[in-house]
């Protein structure tokens, strides 16, 4: 193992081995186990949310205050993007101030590119456009682990507006990189066919799925052109009572919210028994908190020198 660390960039799974990957799973569950987290009282964190959120900021939020780092506070609103500053110089300016790491999440798809090469200190993606939500994707794996014990095997259908989701995108790579067989479905306009998965007919997902991930139709990213009927997209994409009951008995349902009740899925069912969405949310504390241990920690971690990540 390495005893001398890189910069831990945490921008996609892409770049991180299966190894590492799993490591984060278990030590997100460690977390949720009670395992003491470690002190990074010396660390100052900054988190630059170009795009609104809910789940993803107070939950990083909440991982920081876990382990003791600082947070600087940071609002865009209030801030020189204002006045025309650019994201690289904003983010040269908080590494200048005395900033360990930032957590961003922005608008364009691999915002993340220019900084990489620019900044010593580590990004932490927060989300890129329709790019990619890797810490997103964290907290659903380990959502997934903690119900099966493994992704392996496992059939995963994801639902909804699949070119524009950053969560479809991150979920179907590193889902196929750990052996779980992933399919989409929803409308084919939005099936991206670069994403490597077969198409499924909502019927067909919910009859053969173990674990069904629903999408929010993703509006902000669209031309404006397309006609949008929610209770026709609830009744031909949605999670229906009628297809709730056909789901297998041991299925689960995820969901990345923030959840738009009776289109993707039938409001009632969002608290049903079998679905994991607030599950989820409380997940997403503990798997931010093994991203932030991941970057900052100075010790060596299993997988680190390993180079499986390459598929
Ligand atoms: N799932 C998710 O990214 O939610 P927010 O947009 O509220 O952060």
């Amino acid at each position: 193992m390495k005893t001398i660390l890189k910069n831990r960039h945490f921008v996609n799974l892409e770049s991180l081995s299966t190894t590492e990957i799993n490591s984060l799973i278990e030590r997100s569950l460690a977390f949720k186990r009670g395992e003491p987290a470690p002190d990074f009282s010396d660390k100052t964190l900054v988190n630059l949310f170009f795009e609104n959120s809910t789940r993803t900021r107070s939950s990083f939020e909440m991982a920081e205050h876990r382990l003791n780092m600082y947070l600087l506070p940071f609002e865009t609103a209030t801030s020189s993007v204002q006045k025309g500053e650019t994201l690289r110089d904003t983010c040269k300016t908080l590494e200048a101030i005395g900033a360990d790491g930032l957590v961003i999440r922005h608008g364009a798809t691999g915002y993340y590119e220019e900084l990489l090469a620019t900044l010593d200190i580590p990004i932490i993606n927060a989300g890129d456009g329709s790019g990619q939500h890797p810490s997103q994707s964290l907290l659903d794996l380990m959502t997934m682990v903690e119900t099966y014990g493994t992704v392996e095997g496992k059939v995963v259908v994801i639902c909804g507006d699949l070119q524009h989701s950053r969560v479809a995108r991150s979920n179907a790579d590193i889902l196929k990189r750990l052996g779980a067989i992933v399919y989409g479905s929803g409308p084919v306009e939005w099936y991206d066919p670069a994403m490597g998965i077969p198409h499924l007919s909502m019927d067909e997902a919910v009859e053969q799925c173990d674990i069904l991930m629903l999408l929010r139709v993703q509006h902000e990213r669209h031309d404006g052109t397309t006609r949008f009927d929610p209770a026709d997209y609830h009744a031909t994409y949605g999670l229906t009572h009628e297809r709730m009951n056909r789901l297998k008995n041991s299925a689960i349902v995820l969901h990345p919210a923030p959840v738009n009740r009776g289109v993707e899925i039938a409001d009632e069912l969002v608290e049903h028994p079998r679905s994991r969405i607030f599950e989820q949310m409380k997940n997403g504390v503990f798997a931010r908190m093994a991203i932030l241990e991941w970057c900052f920690s100075t010790k060596s971690i299993k997988g680190d020198d390993e180079d499986d990540n390459t598929n």
